[in-house]
């Protein structure tokens, strides 16, 4: 079957499409005919590799994937050969203290599909029956995949840990990014009094205000952490949400009032930097960091994802066969939203 691959760690010229195995299936698990696939900047972390990361190589590329399942495993009786299945990206089990709450995202042996193990840019995929949701008939394999990693991020992240209330004030640093995208979404319909955008075209952010952004600041036209002090009255917002990290960390906690929270699931421009510590203790602040969402996270939103109170944000789909031109867009960065596979 053809598979978007890398034999070993690297940059994008490491990447092939090219032909593998189809996979065979263990008892718990399902054949996922994949209809569409999606991407994610952990794509390229995972090509990268890091310490720890042990692959067996060949991998098959990405974390979002949904389509029909074309086998079941002997053990699997709540779904068919014929299903329509989103595949909940997170890998996880029932038998330690938090994968027995449903907190995947925390269990010990927490692992991500297309991550630690093959993923979805492939004509088949294997995937354990426990992490499928059935699909409504009308609902699209497309928005499904594109939908499944972030949002669950975002919802768990701002809903979850972050406690979003109806009336508070969100700034979400970057405009066309996926959990981006998905985080000004889930602001507006948790009833956000304000959601101001930093992003970097005044493209990006038009399509942040359709999405329900208020307040858009274009970083490269004005200092957005000034210009955020100016638009709160010097007050600061409720919530930061900021997966940029090195580049923006130190302006994010400024951005809050006091008793504010900073969400984080990634950093995008780096992992170490320093802050100002008299900021923290001083204005009484938080950071709440979470990687995915439980099990729970992932079936609330979908769901919403499926009754079209959330959607996630398409900016084009390719070709299986075009999945290494898909990648270098992503690496490049000049994406709105999500870039979908489709065999
Ligand atoms: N822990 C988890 O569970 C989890 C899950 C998903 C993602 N992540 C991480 O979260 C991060 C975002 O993921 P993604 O898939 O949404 O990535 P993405 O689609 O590539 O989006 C990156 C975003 O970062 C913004 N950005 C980059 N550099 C910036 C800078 N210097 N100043 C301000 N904004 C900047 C971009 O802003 P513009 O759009 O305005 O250009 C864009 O919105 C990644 O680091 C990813 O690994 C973690």
């Amino acid at each position: 079957m053809k598979a978007v691959v890398f034999y070993e760690h690297g940059l994008l010229d490491k990447v092939q499409v090219t032909d593998v195995p189809k996979p065979e299936i263990e008892p718990d698990e399902i054949l996922l005919e994949v209809k569409a696939a999606a991407l994610n900047r952990l794509d390229l972390w995972v090509l990268a590799g890091w310490p720890g990361l042990n692959l067996k190589l060949p991998h098959i590329m990405g974390s979002d994937g949904a389509g029909i399942i074309a086998q079941v495993g002997s053990n699997v009786t709540d779904f068919s050969v014929g299903d329509r299945v989103a595949v909940n990206p997170t890998l996880g089990n029932d038998s330690d203290y938090f994968g027995r709450r449903g907190l995947d995202n925390m269990s010990d042996n927490f692992a991500i599909l297309g991550e630690h193990v093959d993923g979805f840019f492939a004509e088949f995929t294997a995937v354990p029956a426990r992490n499928l949701l059935k699909m409504p008939e009308n609902s699209l394999f497309i928005e499904a995949a594109a939908a499944s990693l972030v949002f669950v991020t975002a919802w768990h992240s701002l809903i979850t840990r972050g406690g979003l209330q109806a009336g508070e004030t969100v700034l979400i640093v970057g405009a066309g990014g996926g959990v981006n995208t998905a985080s000004i979404q889930i602001a507006k319909l948790a009833g956000a009094e304000c959601i101001y955008v930093v992003g970097s075209s005044d493209e990006k952010l038009a399509k942040a205000e359709a999405l329900g952004a208020d307040v858009l600041i274009n970083r490269h036209e004005e200092n957005w952490g000034k210009a955020i002090f100016k638009a709160t009255n010097r007050r600061g917002v409720d919530i930061v949400v900021d997966n940029v990290g090195a580049a923006t960390f130190a302006t994010s906690l400024r951005a809050l009032k006091k008793g504010g929270r900073l969400l984080t699931v990634g950093n995008s421009s780096g992992p170490t930097f320093e802050f100002d510590n008299r900021l923290m203790f001083g204005k009484h602040l938080s950071i709440i960091g979470s990687t995915m969402g439980s099990s729970a996270d992932y079936e609330t939103v979908m769901n919403l994802i499926f009754n079209g109170r959330l959607q996630p944000v398409i900016d084009t789909i390719y070709p299986l066969s075009e999945g290494l031109a898909a990648l270098h867009r992503l690496e490049e960065g000049n994406v709105s939203g999500k870039l979908v596979l489709t065999p």
